[in-house]
């Protein structure tokens, strides 16, 4: 099976040891490592067939931002891929506005970003999903649109609310496929004018457990893992189910 998967790994492990681990259990094609960025160096060293990724970028290509860093220099240290938007960072108060000077100097400096969109449950409950990721897209897109870059853009839909759920239970802690691939059309429909095709992603708890059946829709491009991207086990065995699928 095609389809690519994204490791978010968050703001962990802790210890370089603990990383070089996951890196041996995900180094297969199909990955993308977003380390920590002081780990990004250690993942250039150890990884032969995954590619990384850094998981933030600042709004700017340079100036005196403590504290940030730039396109360039993560591009520098070997990553190939950004995440940018991710909901854990709009929570701290990134704006759709910045989302959108992120995506510009990703793109600028040859990085491919993946842009994470995604509704809140109150949304979800009050039927504005679609008005949601419209508005997301439109505001983070509009420097881009009109643009030609060497990378195409991936979009990774991820719900918040069904983010790190380690409980899935029935209702609002689970997306199903269904909703995740016609939400999936949704985004490639609203992003046709791009000048490349734009890739779509779930993430949202996804796990070796239920993987294959988000990735057996056709609008779904691949997934975007946390939690199970740091369980050795767990990586191990959504290598093997998308391989083999
Ligand atoms: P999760 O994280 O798989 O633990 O829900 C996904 C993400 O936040 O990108």
């Amino acid at each position: 099976m095609k389809k690519l998967l994204i490791a978010n790994w968050k703001m962990n492990p802790q210890s370089k040891a603990e990383a070089a681990k996951l890196f041996k259990a995900t180094d297969a094609a199909q990955w993308v490592i977003c380390p920590p960025a002081p780990f990004i160096s250690e993942a250039k060293k150890i990884v032969k067939k995954a590619k990384v990724g850094a998981q933030d970028v600042a709004a700017k290509r340079m100036g005196p931002l403590t504290g940030e860093y730039s396109a360039d220099q993560i591009k520098a240290v070997g990553a190939e891929y950004v995440i940018i938007g991710h909901s854990e960072r709009r929570a701290l108060g990134e704006t759709d506005e910045e989302i959108g000077q992120k995506l510009v100097c990703a793109f600028e400096a040859g990085l491919t970003p993946i842009l994470c969109v995604g509704e809140t449950g109150e949304q979800r409950q009050l039927g504005q999903t679609h008005e949601v990721l419209d508005h997301q897209l439109r505001v983070a897109l509009v420097q881009v649109r009109g643009r030609e870059f060497k990378k195409p853009l991936i979009v990774a839909y991820e719900p918040v609310w069904a983010i790190s759920t380690s409980e899935k239970t029935a209702g609002l802690s689970m997306e199903t496929p269904t909703d995740a691939n016609e939400l999936a059309s949704y985004i490639k429909s609203q992003t046709t004018d791009l000048l490349k095709p734009v890739k779509v992603l779930y993430g949202g708890s996804v796990s070796s457990s239920d993987i294959l059946s988000f990735l057996a829709e056709a609008q779904i491009d691949g997934a975007l893992i946390g939690g199970a991207s740091l369980k050795v086990a767990e990586v191990k065995s959504i290598t093997k189910i998308v391989t083999k699928a």
